[in-house]
Protein backbone atom coordinates (compact mmCIF):
# COMPACT_ATOMS: atom_id res chain seq x y z
CA UNK A 1 0.00 0.00 0.00
CA UNK A 2 2.82 1.89 -1.15
CA UNK A 3 1.00 4.25 -3.29
CA UNK A 4 -1.97 5.48 -0.71
CA UNK A 5 1.18 6.47 1.39
CA UNK A 6 3.02 7.96 -1.28
CA UNK A 7 -0.66 9.79 -2.40
CA UNK A 8 -1.06 11.26 1.29
CA UNK A 9 2.81 12.45 1.34
CA UNK A 10 2.23 14.26 -1.74
CA UNK A 11 -1.08 15.72 -1.11
CA UNK A 12 -0.83 16.55 2.60
CA UNK A 13 -0.71 20.45 2.42
CA UNK A 14 -3.94 20.39 -0.17
CA UNK A 15 -6.09 18.23 1.92
CA UNK A 16 -5.32 20.50 5.04
CA UNK A 17 -5.75 23.74 2.94
CA UNK A 18 -9.57 21.74 2.10
CA UNK A 19 -10.03 20.79 5.20
CA UNK A 20 -9.01 24.86 6.92
CA UNK A 21 -11.74 26.47 4.00
CA UNK A 22 -14.67 24.21 5.87
CA UNK A 23 -14.03 24.78 8.63
CA UNK A 24 -14.38 28.53 7.87
CA UNK A 25 -17.96 27.92 7.83
CA UNK A 26 -19.84 28.64 11.32
CA UNK A 27 -21.96 25.70 10.06
CA UNK A 28 -23.50 26.38 14.31
CA UNK A 29 -26.85 23.99 14.08
CA UNK A 30 -28.21 25.21 16.87
CA UNK A 31 -28.28 28.59 16.56
CA UNK A 32 -30.82 30.35 14.27
CA UNK A 33 -28.68 33.38 12.75
CA UNK A 34 -26.54 30.45 11.05
CA UNK A 35 -29.18 28.66 9.02
CA UNK A 36 -27.51 30.14 5.81
CA UNK A 37 -24.04 29.30 7.32
CA UNK A 38 -24.92 25.38 7.79
CA UNK A 39 -26.99 25.33 4.32
CA UNK A 40 -23.76 26.84 2.69
CA UNK A 41 -21.85 23.84 4.71
CA UNK A 42 -23.84 21.36 3.13
CA UNK A 43 -23.49 22.22 -0.61
CA UNK A 44 -19.96 22.31 0.22
CA UNK A 45 -19.44 18.66 1.33
CA UNK A 46 -21.50 17.99 -1.59
CA UNK A 47 -19.35 19.71 -4.15
CA UNK A 48 -16.23 18.01 -2.32
CA UNK A 49 -17.87 14.20 -3.14
CA UNK A 50 -18.22 15.70 -6.17
CA UNK A 51 -14.89 16.83 -6.84
CA UNK A 52 -13.32 13.48 -5.53
CA UNK A 53 -15.60 11.60 -8.24
CA UNK A 54 -18.23 10.30 -5.68
CA UNK A 55 -21.06 9.07 -8.52
CA UNK A 56 -24.27 10.23 -7.61
CA UNK A 57 -24.83 12.93 -4.98
CA UNK A 58 -27.72 15.00 -3.61
CA UNK A 59 -28.85 17.31 -1.17
CA UNK A 60 -31.73 16.46 0.66
CA UNK A 61 -33.78 19.38 2.02
CA UNK A 62 -35.78 18.68 5.73
CA UNK A 63 -37.80 20.40 7.93
CA UNK A 64 -34.17 21.17 9.65
CA UNK A 65 -30.81 21.50 7.98
CA UNK A 66 -29.61 19.52 4.71
CA UNK A 67 -28.74 15.91 4.35
CA UNK A 68 -25.85 15.32 2.04
CA UNK A 69 -25.99 11.75 0.68
CA UNK A 70 -23.27 10.25 -1.88
CA UNK A 71 -23.32 6.78 -3.49
CA UNK A 72 -20.40 4.85 -5.06
CA UNK A 73 -21.47 1.92 -6.51
CA UNK A 74 -18.59 -0.19 -8.34
CA UNK A 75 -20.12 -3.48 -8.12
CA UNK A 76 -23.32 -4.93 -6.30
CA UNK A 77 -22.04 -8.11 -5.82
CA UNK A 78 -18.97 -5.93 -3.81
CA UNK A 79 -20.03 -5.20 0.22
CA UNK A 80 -21.33 -1.95 0.85
CA UNK A 81 -19.92 0.41 3.28
CA UNK A 82 -22.12 3.50 4.64
CA UNK A 83 -19.88 6.43 6.05
CA UNK A 84 -21.97 8.47 8.30
CA UNK A 85 -20.55 11.70 9.55
CA UNK A 86 -22.16 15.27 10.65
CA UNK A 87 -20.77 19.10 9.15
CA UNK A 88 -22.73 20.75 11.67
CA UNK A 89 -20.54 22.13 15.02
CA UNK A 90 -21.28 23.41 18.43
CA UNK A 91 -21.94 27.00 19.19
CA UNK A 92 -18.12 28.03 20.14
CA UNK A 93 -19.31 29.95 23.43
CA UNK A 94 -17.40 31.14 25.35
CA UNK A 95 -16.01 33.31 22.97
CA UNK A 96 -13.19 35.03 24.81
CA UNK A 97 -11.35 32.00 26.15
CA UNK A 98 -10.63 31.03 22.96
CA UNK A 99 -6.61 31.85 21.51
CA UNK A 100 -7.46 32.62 17.92
CA UNK A 101 -10.80 33.16 16.41
CA UNK A 102 -12.94 29.96 16.16
CA UNK A 103 -13.55 30.29 12.47
CA UNK A 104 -10.38 31.07 11.52
CA UNK A 105 -8.18 28.19 11.43
CA UNK A 106 -4.56 28.15 12.63
CA UNK A 107 -2.27 25.46 12.96
CA UNK A 108 -0.35 25.28 16.07
CA UNK A 109 1.73 22.88 17.53
CA UNK A 110 1.65 21.36 20.88
CA UNK A 111 2.81 19.08 23.37
CA UNK A 112 0.82 16.35 22.33
CA UNK A 113 0.68 17.47 18.90
CA UNK A 114 4.20 17.77 17.97
CA UNK A 115 3.59 17.86 14.28
CA UNK A 116 1.22 20.37 14.74
CA UNK A 117 -2.83 20.46 15.16
CA UNK A 118 -5.38 22.60 13.42
CA UNK A 119 -7.22 25.04 16.00
CA UNK A 120 -10.96 25.71 14.79
CA UNK A 121 -14.87 24.75 15.89
CA UNK A 122 -15.40 21.48 13.98
CA UNK A 123 -11.95 20.61 13.54
CA UNK A 124 -12.25 16.92 15.42
CA UNK A 125 -15.83 17.24 15.41
CA UNK A 126 -16.92 16.05 13.29
CA UNK A 127 -15.44 18.21 9.71
CA UNK A 128 -11.96 17.21 10.01
CA UNK A 129 -12.88 13.54 10.31
CA UNK A 130 -15.59 13.00 7.92
CA UNK A 131 -13.02 15.33 5.44
CA UNK A 132 -10.86 12.18 5.94
CA UNK A 133 -13.22 10.15 4.45
CA UNK A 134 -13.79 12.03 1.88
CA UNK A 135 -10.35 12.38 0.89
CA UNK A 136 -9.59 8.61 1.83
CA UNK A 137 -12.24 8.29 -1.43
CA UNK A 138 -10.07 11.05 -3.11
CA UNK A 139 -7.04 8.80 -3.35
CA UNK A 140 -8.72 5.17 -3.64
CA UNK A 141 -10.23 6.71 -6.77
CA UNK A 142 -7.89 8.22 -8.48
CA UNK A 143 -5.60 5.00 -7.97
CA UNK A 144 -8.51 3.03 -9.33
CA UNK A 145 -8.31 0.70 -6.38
CA UNK A 146 -11.99 1.39 -4.68
CA UNK A 147 -12.74 -2.52 -3.26
CA UNK A 148 -16.20 -2.04 -2.04
CA UNK A 149 -19.51 0.33 -2.81
CA UNK A 150 -19.22 3.72 -0.92
CA UNK A 151 -22.22 5.82 0.60
CA UNK A 152 -22.21 8.77 2.29
CA UNK A 153 -24.45 9.95 4.41
CA UNK A 154 -23.95 13.15 6.08
CA UNK A 155 -26.32 15.06 8.17
CA UNK A 156 -26.03 18.60 9.42
CA UNK A 157 -28.13 18.35 12.67
CA UNK A 158 -26.35 15.69 14.77
CA UNK A 159 -25.79 18.21 17.43
CA UNK A 160 -28.51 18.56 18.19
CA UNK A 161 -30.29 15.57 18.08
CA UNK A 162 -30.40 14.26 14.78
CA UNK A 163 -34.06 14.65 14.99
CA UNK A 164 -34.76 15.03 11.01
CA UNK A 165 -32.44 12.17 10.08
CA UNK A 166 -34.30 9.67 11.85
CA UNK A 167 -37.56 9.83 10.00
CA UNK A 168 -35.33 10.05 6.65
CA UNK A 169 -33.59 6.96 7.77
CA UNK A 170 -36.84 5.12 8.17
CA UNK A 171 -38.48 5.91 4.89
CA UNK A 172 -34.73 5.34 2.89
CA UNK A 173 -34.06 2.15 4.27
CA UNK A 174 -33.15 1.42 0.20
CA UNK A 175 -31.64 3.86 -0.46
CA UNK A 176 -29.35 3.42 2.78
CA UNK A 177 -29.12 -0.29 2.54
CA UNK A 178 -25.35 -1.68 3.50
CA UNK A 179 -23.56 -4.08 4.98
CA UNK A 180 -21.74 -2.13 7.66
CA UNK A 181 -21.60 1.77 9.14
CA UNK A 182 -18.36 3.60 9.43
CA UNK A 183 -17.40 6.24 11.70
CA UNK A 184 -15.25 8.68 12.64
CA UNK A 185 -16.15 10.90 14.89
CA UNK A 186 -15.14 9.45 18.15
CA UNK A 187 -11.42 9.07 19.25
CA UNK A 188 -8.33 7.15 20.54
CA UNK A 189 -6.40 7.03 23.16
CA UNK A 190 -3.50 8.16 22.76
CA UNK A 191 -1.41 8.48 19.61
CA UNK A 192 0.89 5.75 20.59
CA UNK A 193 -2.45 3.53 21.60
CA UNK A 194 -5.32 3.20 19.17
CA UNK A 195 -8.86 1.95 19.72
CA UNK A 196 -11.61 1.21 18.67
CA UNK A 197 -15.21 2.30 20.60
CA UNK A 198 -17.49 -0.76 21.17
CA UNK A 199 -20.39 1.13 22.60
CA UNK A 200 -21.66 4.79 23.01
CA UNK A 201 -24.07 6.04 26.07
CA UNK A 202 -27.38 7.04 25.36
CA UNK A 203 -28.86 10.35 26.62
CA UNK A 204 -32.04 11.49 28.20
CA UNK A 205 -31.82 15.40 28.65
CA UNK A 206 -34.62 17.45 30.54
CA UNK A 207 -35.22 20.87 31.46
CA UNK A 208 -36.46 21.79 34.77
CA UNK A 209 -38.80 25.35 35.72
CA UNK A 210 -39.06 25.87 39.68
CA UNK A 211 -42.39 28.94 40.58
CA UNK A 212 -42.46 30.30 43.68
CA UNK A 213 -44.50 33.51 44.37
CA UNK A 214 -46.04 35.06 41.39
CA UNK A 215 -43.31 38.01 41.10
CA UNK A 216 -39.99 38.95 42.13
CA UNK A 217 -40.22 39.61 45.61
CA UNK A 218 -38.09 41.91 48.35
CA UNK A 219 -36.05 39.63 50.31
CA UNK A 220 -36.09 41.78 52.95
CA UNK A 221 -39.90 41.95 53.59
CA UNK A 222 -40.57 38.44 52.34
CA UNK A 223 -37.38 36.82 53.24
CA UNK A 224 -37.66 33.49 55.64
CA UNK A 225 -41.48 33.42 55.15
CA UNK A 226 -42.01 32.27 51.32
CA UNK A 227 -40.15 29.41 49.06
CA UNK A 228 -36.86 30.51 47.29
CA UNK A 229 -37.12 28.28 44.13
CA UNK A 230 -33.65 28.77 43.74
CA UNK A 231 -32.98 27.18 47.33
CA UNK A 232 -35.56 24.60 46.42
CA UNK A 233 -34.58 23.35 43.12
CA UNK A 234 -30.88 23.44 44.67
CA UNK A 235 -32.25 20.86 47.57
CA UNK A 236 -34.51 18.75 44.99
CA UNK A 237 -30.99 18.39 42.69
CA UNK A 238 -28.71 17.39 45.38
CA UNK A 239 -31.40 14.76 46.65
CA UNK A 240 -30.79 13.01 43.20
CA UNK A 241 -27.65 11.13 44.25
CA UNK A 242 -26.26 10.05 47.04
CA UNK A 243 -22.63 10.14 48.99
CA UNK A 244 -21.88 7.43 46.86
CA UNK A 245 -22.61 8.92 43.88
CA UNK A 246 -25.57 6.87 42.95
CA UNK A 247 -28.58 8.27 41.55
CA UNK A 248 -31.53 8.26 44.03
CA UNK A 249 -34.16 7.83 41.70
CA UNK A 250 -36.16 4.94 42.15
CA UNK A 251 -35.42 2.35 39.23
CA UNK A 252 -32.70 4.22 37.50
CA UNK A 253 -30.35 0.92 37.60
CA UNK A 254 -33.43 -1.33 37.11
CA UNK A 255 -32.20 -2.07 33.66
CA UNK A 256 -28.47 -1.69 33.70
CA UNK A 257 -26.86 -4.80 32.95
CA UNK A 258 -24.46 -6.26 35.34
CA UNK A 259 -20.83 -6.28 33.48
CA UNK A 260 -19.23 -9.35 33.99
CA UNK A 261 -15.89 -10.16 35.53
CA UNK A 262 -14.26 -10.84 32.21
CA UNK A 263 -15.81 -7.73 30.68
CA UNK A 264 -14.53 -5.58 33.47
CA UNK A 265 -11.13 -6.69 33.16
CA UNK A 266 -10.81 -6.23 29.46
CA UNK A 267 -12.56 -2.73 30.07
CA UNK A 268 -9.51 -1.63 32.63
CA UNK A 269 -6.82 -2.82 29.79
CA UNK A 270 -6.55 0.17 28.70
CA UNK A 271 -3.52 2.25 29.97
CA UNK A 272 -4.49 5.12 32.35
CA UNK A 273 -2.94 7.97 34.43
CA UNK A 274 -4.45 9.40 37.11
CA UNK A 275 -1.95 12.22 37.84
CA UNK A 276 -2.20 13.21 33.89
CA UNK A 277 -5.65 12.86 33.98
CA UNK A 278 -6.38 15.01 36.77
CA UNK A 279 -3.59 17.85 35.42
CA UNK A 280 -4.53 17.95 31.79
CA UNK A 281 -8.45 19.60 33.29
CA UNK A 282 -6.85 20.93 36.09
CA UNK A 283 -8.62 19.01 38.93
CA UNK A 284 -6.91 18.06 42.36
CA UNK A 285 -9.16 15.02 42.58
CA UNK A 286 -11.61 12.94 40.03
CA UNK A 287 -15.47 12.02 41.51
CA UNK A 288 -17.63 9.33 40.64
CA UNK A 289 -19.47 6.63 41.58
CA UNK A 290 -18.21 4.45 44.54
CA UNK A 291 -16.79 1.05 43.27
CA UNK A 292 -16.14 2.10 39.92
CA UNK A 293 -12.95 2.77 37.79
CA UNK A 294 -12.86 5.77 35.85
CA UNK A 295 -12.91 3.88 32.46
CA UNK A 296 -16.26 1.79 34.02
CA UNK A 297 -17.90 5.28 35.24
CA UNK A 298 -17.55 6.69 31.53
CA UNK A 299 -17.53 3.79 29.81
CA UNK A 300 -20.36 1.26 31.32
CA UNK A 301 -22.21 3.29 34.32
CA UNK A 302 -24.78 5.82 33.64
CA UNK A 303 -24.44 9.49 34.94
CA UNK A 304 -26.55 12.46 35.77
CA UNK A 305 -25.41 16.00 35.85
CA UNK A 306 -26.49 19.54 35.61
CA UNK A 307 -25.88 21.05 32.49
CA UNK A 308 -26.57 24.45 33.52
CA UNK A 309 -29.19 26.30 36.14
CA UNK A 310 -30.27 30.02 36.59
CA UNK A 311 -32.85 32.43 37.87
CA UNK A 312 -32.72 35.52 39.77
CA UNK A 313 -30.24 38.28 39.74
CA UNK A 314 -26.90 37.62 37.79
CA UNK A 315 -26.27 41.26 37.10
CA UNK A 316 -23.24 43.34 37.98
CA UNK A 317 -23.83 44.52 41.43
CA UNK A 318 -26.20 43.38 44.18
CA UNK A 319 -29.74 43.22 44.09
CA UNK A 320 -31.76 41.93 47.13
CA UNK A 321 -34.56 39.70 46.12
CA UNK A 322 -36.34 36.47 46.50
CA UNK A 323 -37.04 35.17 42.62
CA UNK A 324 -40.14 33.59 41.33
CA UNK A 325 -38.28 31.50 39.42
CA UNK A 326 -35.24 29.04 38.90
CA UNK A 327 -34.21 26.79 36.05
CA UNK A 328 -31.99 24.16 35.24
CA UNK A 329 -30.57 21.56 32.37
CA UNK A 330 -30.08 18.21 33.24
CA UNK A 331 -28.63 15.35 31.71
CA UNK A 332 -28.27 11.52 32.10
CA UNK A 333 -26.15 9.38 30.56
CA UNK A 334 -27.47 5.90 29.65
CA UNK A 335 -26.01 2.80 29.37
CA UNK A 336 -27.09 0.02 27.24
CA UNK A 337 -30.44 -1.49 27.97
CA UNK A 338 -31.73 1.25 29.51
CA UNK A 339 -34.49 3.83 27.68
CA UNK A 340 -34.29 6.91 26.57
CA UNK A 341 -38.11 7.60 27.12
CA UNK A 342 -38.36 5.47 30.20
CA UNK A 343 -35.90 7.70 31.59
CA UNK A 344 -36.99 10.80 31.31
CA UNK A 345 -40.12 9.22 32.33
CA UNK A 346 -38.80 8.05 35.64
CA UNK A 347 -36.83 11.16 36.03
CA UNK A 348 -39.99 13.43 35.31
CA UNK A 349 -42.53 11.72 37.83
CA UNK A 350 -39.44 11.59 40.79
CA UNK A 351 -38.76 15.03 40.32
CA UNK A 352 -42.47 16.16 40.57
CA UNK A 353 -42.71 13.97 43.54
CA UNK A 354 -39.95 15.65 45.69
CA UNK A 355 -40.94 19.18 45.10
CA UNK A 356 -42.52 20.50 48.66
CA UNK A 357 -46.32 21.80 47.82
CA UNK A 358 -44.61 25.71 48.38
CA UNK A 359 -43.76 25.45 44.70
CA UNK A 360 -44.71 24.39 40.80
CA UNK A 361 -42.62 22.43 38.88
CA UNK A 362 -42.80 21.88 35.09
CA UNK A 363 -40.05 19.03 33.58
CA UNK A 364 -39.88 19.61 29.60
CA UNK A 365 -38.11 16.67 27.65
CA UNK A 366 -35.91 17.18 25.30
CA UNK A 367 -34.34 15.11 22.36
CA UNK A 368 -32.46 12.17 23.76
CA UNK A 369 -31.07 8.88 22.29
CA UNK A 370 -30.11 5.48 23.10
CA UNK A 371 -27.39 3.68 23.71
CA UNK A 372 -25.31 1.33 21.87
CA UNK A 373 -23.06 -1.50 22.18
CA UNK A 374 -20.99 -3.64 19.80
CA UNK A 375 -19.05 -6.59 19.61
CA UNK A 376 -15.13 -6.82 18.65
CA UNK A 377 -14.79 -10.07 16.45
CA UNK A 378 -17.65 -8.55 13.25
CA UNK A 379 -16.10 -8.94 9.77
CA UNK A 380 -16.45 -4.75 10.14
CA UNK A 381 -14.53 -4.66 13.36
CA UNK A 382 -11.81 -6.88 12.07
CA UNK A 383 -11.01 -4.88 9.43
CA UNK A 384 -10.84 -1.78 11.43
CA UNK A 385 -8.64 -3.37 13.56
CA UNK A 386 -6.41 -4.68 11.02
CA UNK A 387 -6.35 -1.65 9.41
CA UNK A 388 -5.37 0.12 12.42
CA UNK A 389 -2.75 -2.25 13.66
CA UNK A 390 -1.16 -1.73 10.22
CA UNK A 391 -0.91 2.44 10.38
CA UNK A 392 -0.49 2.36 14.30
CA UNK A 393 1.79 -0.74 13.99
CA UNK A 394 -0.23 -1.84 17.11
CA UNK A 395 -3.63 -3.51 17.62
CA UNK A 396 -6.43 -1.51 18.59
CA UNK A 397 -7.77 -1.83 22.04
CA UNK A 398 -11.76 -2.02 22.17
CA UNK A 399 -12.89 0.54 24.40
CA UNK A 400 -16.56 1.59 25.78
CA UNK A 401 -16.93 5.57 24.59
CA UNK A 402 -18.97 7.24 27.02
CA UNK A 403 -20.29 9.89 24.18
CA UNK A 404 -23.53 9.73 22.41
CA UNK A 405 -23.99 9.61 18.40
CA UNK A 406 -28.25 9.52 18.62
CA UNK A 407 -28.37 8.11 15.20
CA UNK A 408 -26.25 4.68 15.71
CA UNK A 409 -28.89 2.86 17.77
CA UNK A 410 -31.38 3.85 15.12
CA UNK A 411 -29.37 2.70 12.18
CA UNK A 412 -29.32 -0.78 13.82
CA UNK A 413 -32.93 -0.56 14.33
CA UNK A 414 -34.43 0.05 11.13
CA UNK A 415 -31.48 -1.02 8.58
CA UNK A 416 -30.76 -3.73 10.98
CA UNK A 417 -26.90 -2.87 10.34
CA UNK A 418 -23.86 -2.13 13.14
CA UNK A 419 -21.77 1.00 13.00
CA UNK A 420 -17.93 0.80 13.40
CA UNK A 421 -16.89 3.50 15.73
CA UNK A 422 -13.51 4.06 14.34
CA UNK A 423 -12.35 8.00 15.65
CA UNK A 424 -9.03 9.09 15.50
CA UNK A 425 -9.95 12.30 17.82
CA UNK A 426 -8.30 12.44 21.20
CA UNK A 427 -9.48 13.52 24.45
CA UNK A 428 -7.68 16.55 25.00
CA UNK A 429 -8.55 17.53 21.44
CA UNK A 430 -11.18 20.18 23.51
CA UNK A 431 -14.31 19.10 21.76
CA UNK A 432 -17.68 21.67 22.59
CA UNK A 433 -15.17 23.59 24.37
CA UNK A 434 -12.40 26.21 23.18
CA UNK A 435 -9.53 26.06 21.35
CA UNK A 436 -11.17 22.65 19.86
CA UNK A 437 -8.47 20.88 17.65
CA UNK A 438 -7.76 18.48 15.68
CA UNK A 439 -3.79 16.91 14.99
CA UNK A 440 -2.52 16.75 11.44
CA UNK A 441 -0.73 13.41 12.90
CA UNK A 442 -4.43 11.81 13.49
CA UNK A 443 -6.25 13.73 10.13
CA UNK A 444 -3.26 11.90 7.93
CA UNK A 445 -2.96 8.14 9.59
CA UNK A 446 -7.03 8.79 9.38
CA UNK A 447 -7.11 8.87 5.80
CA UNK A 448 -4.60 6.49 5.66
CA UNK A 449 -6.12 3.99 7.92
CA UNK A 450 -9.47 4.05 6.27
CA UNK A 451 -8.04 3.38 3.13
CA UNK A 452 -7.16 0.26 4.11
CA UNK A 453 -10.52 -0.51 6.26
CA UNK A 454 -12.31 -0.78 2.36
CA UNK A 455 -9.11 -2.90 1.43
CA UNK A 456 -9.79 -5.70 3.99
CA UNK A 457 -13.29 -5.25 4.28
CA UNK A 458 -13.68 -6.32 0.71
CA UNK A 459 -13.63 -10.37 1.28
CA UNK A 460 -16.24 -10.55 4.14
CA UNK A 461 -18.87 -10.95 1.13
N1 LIG B 1 -18.85 13.09 18.37
C1 LIG B 1 -19.61 13.37 19.53
C2 LIG B 1 -19.84 12.16 20.41
C3 LIG B 1 -18.61 11.42 20.84
C4 LIG B 1 -17.47 12.07 21.24
C5 LIG B 1 -18.64 10.05 20.86
C6 LIG B 1 -16.34 11.37 21.63
C7 LIG B 1 -17.55 9.33 21.27
C8 LIG B 1 -16.39 10.00 21.64
C9 LIG B 1 -20.97 13.94 19.11
O1 LIG B 1 -20.81 14.95 18.15
C10 LIG B 1 -21.63 14.57 20.30
O2 LIG B 1 -21.12 15.54 20.80
N2 LIG B 1 -22.78 14.04 20.73
C11 LIG B 1 -23.56 14.62 21.77
C12 LIG B 1 -24.98 14.12 21.71
C13 LIG B 1 -25.95 15.03 21.04
C14 LIG B 1 -27.37 14.55 21.24
C15 LIG B 1 -25.83 16.47 21.38
C16 LIG B 1 -23.02 14.25 23.12
O3 LIG B 1 -22.44 13.18 23.30
O4 LIG B 1 -23.21 15.06 24.03
MN1 LIG C 1 -19.49 14.41 16.68
MN1 LIG D 1 -20.26 16.83 19.22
Amino acid sequence: MKEIKNYIKNNKNKFIKELIDLLKIPSISADSNYKKDVNKMSKAIKSAMDSCGVKKTKIFQTKGHPIVYGEHIIDPTKPTVLVYGHYDVQPPDPIELWNSAPFEPVIKKTKIHPEGAIFARGSCDDKGQLFMHIKAFEILNNLDIIKCNIKFLIEGEEEVGSENLEPFVRKNKKLLKCDTILISDSGIIDNKTPSIETGLRGLSYLEVEVTGANRDLHSGLYGGAVPNPINILCDMISSLKNKKGEINIPEFYKDVLKIKQQERKELNKAPFNLNKYKKEIGIKDILGEEGFTTFERTGVRPTLDVNGIWGGYTGEGSKTVIPSKAYAKISMRLVPNQSSEKITKLFSNHFKKIAPKSVKVKVTPHHGGEPYVCENDTPAYLAAEKAMQKTFQKKPLPVRGGGSIPIVALFEKELKVKSILMGFGLDSDAIHSPNEHFGLFNFLIGIETICLFYNYYKDVK
